[in-house]
């Protein structure tokens, strides 16, 4: 192992653990109990920004399915059912800005028909968000943490039979770094643990036996959002945001966008050849997604007695360190 990018100070020495003992279930459901008790606002991660064009998509959320598309660069999202006769609107073509019924030529904008009107959506530049839960109290735009100001983002999205908490609560547990992803994490140490943020220092697989150390946190900003932060080391001011999104019962989407900076001098031209670096970063979100997602919906089978039939979103067809598996499971919407 060899460490390359900006030495961290030393850590005090601790008496060392075995991960199995330091990962107690009970913090980490107190820990993921308190992110469940936060604001939502009734936001909730559509997919990544360039992904949602002038072409209509049907996404599910919460129980609705919903026609999203981009009006004159703003988005749209609204029921997919055509308020005439309940036509799939979302195999309609947008056109002047509006979304033709494919079945009798309705043409459907922002100003809504009766009862089909549109919901409130926000595009950050990164991630376009729906304002869906109506249980919730509203917030006028989505629960965000700091992001650097200048960036390089890639974003995976993933299908998982589980719900929110399940994907929150896996990030919650950062003892199963170097267990479960041998193939991206060195070593991993947890230097404070709190149930509302967790502070570690991570040695990840740059590239063979090269090895890159950080100091990074984790908290829960809202009840289906949980970002990294790097605190030190390079890339400081880098964060990665996971984000749940429910479907309907027991399946949600996992977004997750990786937004990383430098203040290193080549950092400007990795900003210019960011439709070169992207693939790379989404290629390696996804190989631990895989896993994750697998762990997430395991949790969910527990906890609830569903079904545990082994299919697990991509994660049966990923092997550890195979690109193929992992990019297989990212495809999946
Ligand atoms: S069903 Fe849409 S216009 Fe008739
Ligand atoms: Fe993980």
């Amino acid at each position: 192992m060899i460490r390359i990018g900006r030495p961290l100070p030393e850590l005090p020495p601790t008496k060392a653990r075995p991960d199995w003992v330091e990962a107690d279930p009970r913090f980490i459901e107190e820990a993921t109990r308190r992110a469940m008790a936060r604001e939502g606002g009734g936001w909730c991660v559509l997919d990544d920004s360039r992904k949602i064009g002038e072409t209509p998509r049907k996404l599910r959320v919460a129980g609705r399915d919903l026609v999203v598309f981009r009006s004159d660069g703003r988005v749209v999202a609204a029921p997919n059912g055509c308020p005439h006769m309940g036509a799939e609107l979302h195999q309609g073509r947008v056109e002047n800005g509006r979304i033709v019924c494919p079945w009798h030529g309705l043409a459907l904008g922002l100003e809504g028909h009766g009862r089909w009107q549109c919901l409130p959506t926000h595009d950050d530049g990164v991630l376009v968000w729906v304002r869906a839960i109506a249980t919730e109290t509203p917030t006028d735009r989505p629960i965000l943490s700091p992001r650097p100001a200048r960036f390089v983002s890639g974003v995976v999205r993933m299908a998982a039979r589980c719900e929110p908490e399940d994907i929150v609560a896996n990030r919650l547990d950062p003892w199963h770094g170097t267990h479960y992803h041998p193939h991206s994490f060195a070593t991993l140490r947890v230097t404070d643990k709190d149930p509302d943020r967790l502070a570690l220092r991570v040695s990840y697989r740059a590239f063979g036996p090269l090895v890159v150390e950080v100091d990074c946190t984790f908290h829960a900003p809202t009840r289906r959002s949980i970002v990294m932060t790097i605190t030190g080391g390079d890339g400081a001011g880098s964060v990665v945001e996971t984000h749940a999104t429910p479907i309907h019962d027991g399946r949600c989407a996992m977004v997750e966008a990786t937004i990383a900076s430098s203040d290193r001098k080549g950092f400007r031209f990795a900003r210019r050849v960011a439709p070169l670096l992207r693939p790379f970063i989404e290629q390696r979100a996804a190989r631990l997604w895989v896993e994750d997602v697998a762990y997430a919906e395991r949790r969910y089978a527990l906890r609830t007695g569903a079904a545990d039939d082994g299919i697990r979103s991509g994660a049966l067809r990923a092997v550890p360190g195979s690109d193929r598996g992992a990019a297989a499971g990212a495809r999946r919407r």
